[in-house]
Parts: C-alpha cells; structure tokens; sequence
C-alpha cells in the first residue's frame, strides 16, 4: 500500500526554536534593518554591500544552529508519510534534520548566482563579497527571492500541494503572496493541521485542526492525532 502523501508548508516559525528570528514577530525590522532595505532588488541596487553583509550575517547565524524537535520529527514522518515539505526558508535545517523532499520557495542560504541569471547557482559557505564575479562576469548575490522577484518553483509547488493527502502548516503568518496562497490549492476534503504559537488568521480554511503550540511541542500533538 503506498503512503499518504503528506505536504508541509512551513515558515520562519518552524526555525524559531532553533535561534533563527522570524520576520514578523520583531515588530516589522529583522535583525535591526528594514526588510525592504535588505530584501528588495531596488535595496540591493542602492546598497549591494549592506544587502550582501546582512545575508553573510544570516548565513552565519543558519550554520549555527540546529534542526529542532519540529524538523526532527517531520523527517520522522517520512517512515510513515510520503512526506513533501515546501518551505519559504532559506535555512537548510529541514535537510539537515534529515528530510528528503524540500522545495525552497523563497531560495537557499548556502546558495548564490549571478544579478545577470537566476538559473544558474554556485554553492557557497562563506561570504560573498561586493565584486565577487560569477562566470557571466556579473556580481553574485544570494540565491534568494526577494519581494517584487518571481517564485520560480511556484508551479511546482502549486501542482505538489494539488496531490496532497494531508496538509499541514506550520510556523507561517500566512502573509505573504504566492506562498500564502498555496493552501487554497488543497483538495477541499483531506484533512488539514496548522501548528503556530499564535494561530494566524487562516482565511477560510475548510477541515482544518488548530494546535496552538510552539513548533516542536505542536509537531508531537499532529503525530498523535496523524496516527489515529
Ligand atoms: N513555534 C511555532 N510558530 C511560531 C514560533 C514557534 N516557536 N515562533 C513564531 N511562530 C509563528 C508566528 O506566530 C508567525 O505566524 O511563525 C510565524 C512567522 O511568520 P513570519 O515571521 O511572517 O514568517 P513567514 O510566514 O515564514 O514569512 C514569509 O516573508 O519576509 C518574507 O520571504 C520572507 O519567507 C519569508 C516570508
């Protein structure tokens, strides 16, 4: 009999309790700066090097940490679930936990191209640097959507989220678009679990079991109720 297919929509809230702020809980500034100064294309073209800074701290701070009990126990899933997570962090600590299948709506940290081609990436641990050149002779910068640029994978995701058996979001203030949209894509009928410390207004979503808890304690409750 093949598993359930089980899609998880994640967000900043899922990678709380690993250290890594989320972007709306820090009354609107993230780290000390504006995000439309530090997460926009007109933010990177007026300062490349504070906008490459900011994510060299970012970076830092995601090699630092590590996966949760709520990452940790998604990859756990997968024993039971065909577990598919679509995340809108650029952390990598669902991978890291162990998950197999990770769509990156928003990027990947340890990623960057070239201001020229968002098709082509380079791995990168350390630092990118103002003047640091891809092979097309344009500057590198993270391999990161910013507000106002396209969501490549939206398509996939769309089509992903179509098939699910069971939905399940977690961490996510559900504000912004396409991301947020993606659980109207969902079947109607199949069961649908949120887990947030402070439920967000989920629009009408039909089916849909509340657990207000922190990600890692919420995360044991939908195990519970996903094996009865
Ligand atoms: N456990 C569970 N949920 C939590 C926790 C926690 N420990 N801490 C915070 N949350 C919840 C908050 O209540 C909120 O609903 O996580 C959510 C975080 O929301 P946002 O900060 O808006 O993060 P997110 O929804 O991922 O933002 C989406 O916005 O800035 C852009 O591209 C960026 O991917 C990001 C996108």
């Amino acid at each position: 009999m093949s598993k359930k297919k089980l899609v998880v929509l994640t967000g900043a809230g899922i990678s709380a309790e690993s250290g890594l702020k989320t972007f709306r809980d820090s009354d609107g500034l993230w780290e000390g700066y504006n995000v439309y100064e530090v997460a926009t294309p007109r933010g990177f073209a007026a300062n490349p090097k504070l906008v490459l800074d900011f994510y060299n701290m970012r970076r830092r701070d995601v090699a630092n940490a590590k996966p949760n009990a709520a990452h940790i126990g998604l990859a756990e899933l997968e024993n039971d679930f065909d577990v598919q997570i679509i995340t809108q962090n650029v952390d990598d600590l669902h991978e890291r936990a162990g998950s197999k299948q990770v769509l990156h709506l928003h990027g990947e940290i340890f990623k960057m191209r070239s201001v020229k081609n968002a098709s082509v990436t380079y791995e990168i641990l350390g630092d990118i640097q103002v003047g640091d050149m891809a092979e097309d002779g344009s500057q590198l910068r993270p391999f990161i959507v910013w507000f106002e640029e396209e969501v490549p994978l939206l398509p996939t995701a769309i089509q992903i989220v179509q098939t699910a058996d069971i939905l399940v979001i977690i961490g996510t203030s559900l504000q912004v678009y396409p991301a947020a949209g993606l659980v109207n894509y969902a079947k109607r009928a199949i069961p649908k679990f949120i887990i947030d410390k402070k439920i967000p207004y989920a629009s009408a979503i039909n089916n849909l079991t509340v657990i207000e808890k922190p990600a890692g304690e919420g995360m044991n409750v939908l195990i519970e109720k996903l094996n009865h």
